[in-house]
């Protein structure tokens, strides 16, 4: 099992590059595989998340080079009605994102199909997406616990061909982008528009790339609308880094005395910095570097310098655009001088680990304790610039956000740190420990049996 050990206090600096952004990775590749003509992208994450993705359209017939060494990626579109039938199950790994967008472009072909997941992926709830799919006239079965058990709404995920799927107007429940994207991906194959209502805004990657290969996608206030049947054109992208690898390195270099540093090309999407907003409130001291247009998204170099935080109550609305940071944002909690709460965050509840719940044991066996809620979580931060943690092991739950989290305690403990089952980070920051190292950490990583 790998692990990390990391010793106590350092400071961050210089200029690094985070990979690529795992949402858009993830969407180059199924966009890309039913378009007509050849997509070629850069920047794509080289992680086991994106891999899987990979993985999974080959075995849908579809020829895809690469990631090379540079996220050099080049997919051969078959349209929108050329993926064949797999010879097995598909796999998609840890990733949430592949198996809910699979899902809604798997349930318009022609053929059977199965998603399954590792043991992470194989909790997480598909229901969600099950539930409007079938409304559309999918023919979709999630799984059980075991043999003679009812279906709870998980993996693995069969999917019988439709005769045809008919577009719905859908209110979405949760703040979803998967759920949406799976939706407006369900649309492409069905008949008349399909709209999608959000009740708060979330990433809106897929609606920008649907746009960059050429469909018409329509967003008026919270509904987004897709006309079934349009074919994709080719494209080429360039793929920025990903804020929410970046954010952990937000949080380091804020909660690190004497810490100034730059991560560059880091994708700016206004639906996915609620971190910045968040830590901006905090008080932390990030500057917007020589902002660009990178292929239809936003993106910019960002200067992050060590800055006192205070504790705040964390804006609802913020929530959705923030979701994966707050194992992060948790720790830069800790370090700030009051309360933080944050409340409306049941989601955190159902991805790769229970956030909420993996987060405040981990805090928790560091020296801090925390008062989580069903939907959130009250952190009494400690402020100063001294040692707010102690040192001590702590475990990733297989969650690769809870492992770089506690990794920048380490910034800011009195003891050694020591992280259990971080092979798990390979899914979406391959290179987190050179890069960690690189920029000031005393991190190593220690293989054993
Ligand atoms: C993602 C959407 C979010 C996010 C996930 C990636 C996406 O999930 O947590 O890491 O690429 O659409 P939800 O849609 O479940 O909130």
């Amino acid at each position: 099992m790998r692990s990390f050990e990391i010793e106590p206090g350092g400071r961050l600096s210089g200029r690094i590059r985070v990979p690529g952004d795992k949402s858009i990775s993830h969407r180059v590749v199924m966009l890309g595989a039913i378009a007509d003509g050849t997509t070629r992208a850069r920047g794509f994450l080289g992680g086991a998340d994106a891999r899987s993705t990979i993985d999974v359209f080959r075995a849908l017939g579809v020829t895809v080079e690469g990631p090379d060494d540079d996220g050099g990626i080049v997919v051969h579109g078959v349209g929108l009605h050329g993926l064949r039938a797999p010879a097995g199950p598909l796999d998609c790994g840890n990733a949430g994102t592949a198996m809910r967008l699979l899902m809604g472009l798997l349930a318009g072909q022609g053929f059977a199909s199965t998603l399954i997941g590792d043991e992470s992926l194989s909790r997480r709830p598909m229901r969600r997406v099950a539930d409007p799919l079938r409304q559309m006239g999918a023919d979709i079965e999630t799984g059980s616990a075991g043999a003679g058990e009812p279906d709870d709404g998980r993996p693995p995920v069969r999917i019988r061909p439709a005769t045809r799927l008919h577009a719905i107007r859908y209110a979405m429940p949760v703040a979803s982008a998967q759920l949406k994207s799976a939706l407006l991906l369900a649309g492409l194959y069905a008949d008349g528009e399909t709209v999608v209502i959000e009740p708060a805004p979330t990433r809106d990657h897929t609606e920008r790339m649907l746009g960059g290969f050429g469909a018409d996608v329509v967003r008026d206030g919270a509904s987004v609308a897709l006309r079934g049947g349009q074919s994709l054109r080719a494209a080429s992208f360039d793929i920025p880094a990903d804020l929410s690898s970046a954010a952990f390195f937000l949080v380091g270099a804020s909660i690190a005395p004497g810490s100034d540093l730059v991560l560059e090309h880091v994708g700016l999407n206004p639906t996915r910095t609620g971190c910045l907003d968040i830590l901006r409130r905090m008080g932390a001291d990030i500057e917007v570097l020589a902002e660009r247009d990178c292929g239809g998204e936003p993106a910019g170099d960002l200067r992050v310098r060590a800055a006192p935080l205070r504790g705040i109550e964390i804006p609802p609305e913020l929530v959705p655009l923030a979701i994966d940071e707050f194992p992060a944002l948790f720790v830069a909690a800790c370090c700030a001088e009051g309360r933080t709460v944050l409340r409306g965050a049941h989601e955190l509840r159902v991805k790769e680990s229970d956030r909420i719940a993996t987060m405040a044991e981990g805090l928790a066996r560091l020296g801090v304790e925390t008062t989580p809620c069903e939907d959130g979580i009250v952190i009494e931060g400690r402020g100063g610039d001294l040692g707010v943690f102690r040192g001590g092991r702590v475990q990733t739950h297989h969650d690769h956000r809870i492992a770089m989290a506690l990794s920048m305690a380490a910034l800011r403990a009195t003891g050694a740190i020591g992280i259990d089952d971080t092979a798990i980070v390979d899914t979406s920051f391959p290179d987190f420990v050179a890069l960690a190292h690189g920029a000031g950490m005393a991190i190593r990583v220690h293989s054993g049996e």
